[in-house]
């Protein structure tokens, strides 16, 4: 299908190529990139060189939103459903300092606008209205993209921008790009430059590779560049057999992207005090740090022990860490969402079993409803009487 054809079953693109406008209105970025690589489109970002305030009132009217969210850098946002459009006023950037964000001010030509982006794949730029389809791509980046090349629009590229490394790593393992020489050379400068990267621009970074398919490749890189390393020494380590396990057993979800920092790292003290994460997830690393060696060849139900507390996510990343096998860890999964005990903790109590040794007695009777014992109320009841008088059992 080509380019028009496609803007036509796009309900988005087609719409906004029916505004009767009388400048250019174009689809840039990812999207375009995308397009002509014949994916779907995800990401919708559209620019105009002139602020045409009629053409935002049509698409509140068209697509029937409450609003258009501005901010304050010429751009808005406007939500349809699960698909987000950017709307930004043509611009160009200047860096204060490397590695801060940029600056950005109005232009009024396209080109430029072109000419401040990352690589030559996402510097090509698509007219929406009046001339639907055509392609405006001053960098060759057509070129780039057929041929499987990530190149950067100029020399110093990462130093103005070090995030742009993950950038590089995450294209170059997404569409099994190479990396031109001169993207090659970049790698150095982002390096030089890292350590002056906010965490938050880190942590967004790593979140997105943590959902790619390929995350497994990008992680690895990321390793082996050491690019963590030139931000905050303390990630000097690269576990391979921890990246293969944890890719294999983590769902590909954004939340999951901080247990991949321990393939690099151990220190938690570090990690807690570098700002990349939160109270919750310094928890969760820590809890699974502090476990003792877990025994390979163990029941899936018998991980209770360790894991009643832990969320799926972390038993899952906690097995990777112990080298268990994904088979046990996802079959204790399987059971453990099944038991349910059919007595309160209040009649525990009642039974004179302590508050102090709750966790425990529920521990010892869920592990034995998982293996398909005790089904009825009486059988629970008779095995509680027998824990009360024995002493301890957890590990
Ligand atoms: N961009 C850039 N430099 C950056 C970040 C973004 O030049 N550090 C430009 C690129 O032209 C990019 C566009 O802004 O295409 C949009 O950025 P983003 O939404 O982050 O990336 P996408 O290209 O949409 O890629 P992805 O498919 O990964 O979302």
């Amino acid at each position: 299908m080509n380019i028009r054809e496609y803007i036509k079953t796009n309900r988005i693109l087609y719409t906004i190529s029916q505004f009767n406008s009388h400048s250019n209105i174009y689809l840039v970025g990812g999207g375009v990139r995308d397009l002509l690589l014949h994916r779907s489109v995800l990401d919708i970002d559209i620019v105009f060189e002139t602020l045409d305030y009629k053409f935002l009132d049509y698409l509140t009217d068209v697509f029937k939103v409450e609003s258009i969210i501005k901010s304050p850098f010429l751009t808005w946002k406007i939500s349809i459903g699960d698909i987000e459009i950017d709307l930004a006023h043509t611009r160009g950037e200047y860096y204060r300092e490397p590695g801060a964000l940029p600056e950005t001010y109005p232009v009024h030509s396209i080109y430029q606008d072109l000419k401040r982006r990352d690589f030559t794949i996402n510097s090509i730029a698509c007219i929406l209205t009046p001339n639907t389809g055509d392609i405006i791509d001053p960098m060759d980046g057509y070129h780039d993209l057929r041929e499987g090349i990530l190149r950067v629009l100029k020399a110093g590229s990462f130093l103005e921008d070090p995030t742009r490394a993950f950038r590089a790593i995450r294209y170059k393992n997404r569409f099994g790009f190479i990396y031109h020489p001169l993207t090659e050379e970049e790698f150095e400068h982002a390096k030089k430059l890292m350590s002056r990267i906010s965490a938050s621009r880190v942590r967004n970074e790593l979140e997105r590779i943590s959902v790619e398919e390929n995350r497994k490749e990008m992680f690895r890189e990321i390793g082996l560049k050491k690019l963590l390393f030139h931000w905050r020494d303390f990630f000097n380590t690269f576990r391979e057999d921890m990246l293969v396990s944890l890719h294999e057993y983590l769902d590909f979800e954004k939340d999951t992207w901080f247990y991949f920092l321990l393939v690099y790292t151990r220190d938690i003290e570090a990690l807690g005090g570098c700002g990349l994460l939160e109270r919750k997830e310094r928890r969760s690393l820590e809890r699974i740090l502090a476990l003792d060696r877990i025994e390979k060849e163990i029941m899936p139900e018998e991980l209770h022990r360790w894991f009643r507390k832990f969320s799926d996510d972390e038993v899952l990343a906690a097995g990777a860490l112990q080298g268990l096998k994904k088979e046990i860890l996802r079959k204790y999964l399987l059971r453990r969402k099944d038991v349910r005990v059919l007595h309160d903790a209040e009649e525990i109590k009642e039974m004179g079993i302590p508050a102090s040794r709750l966790n425990e007695i529920l521990t010892i009777l869920e592990i034995e409803k998982m293996k398909g014992k005790l089904r009825s109320k009486r059988e629970e009841e008779q095995f509680l009487r027998v824990l009360k008088s024995r002493h301890t059992f957890l590990p």
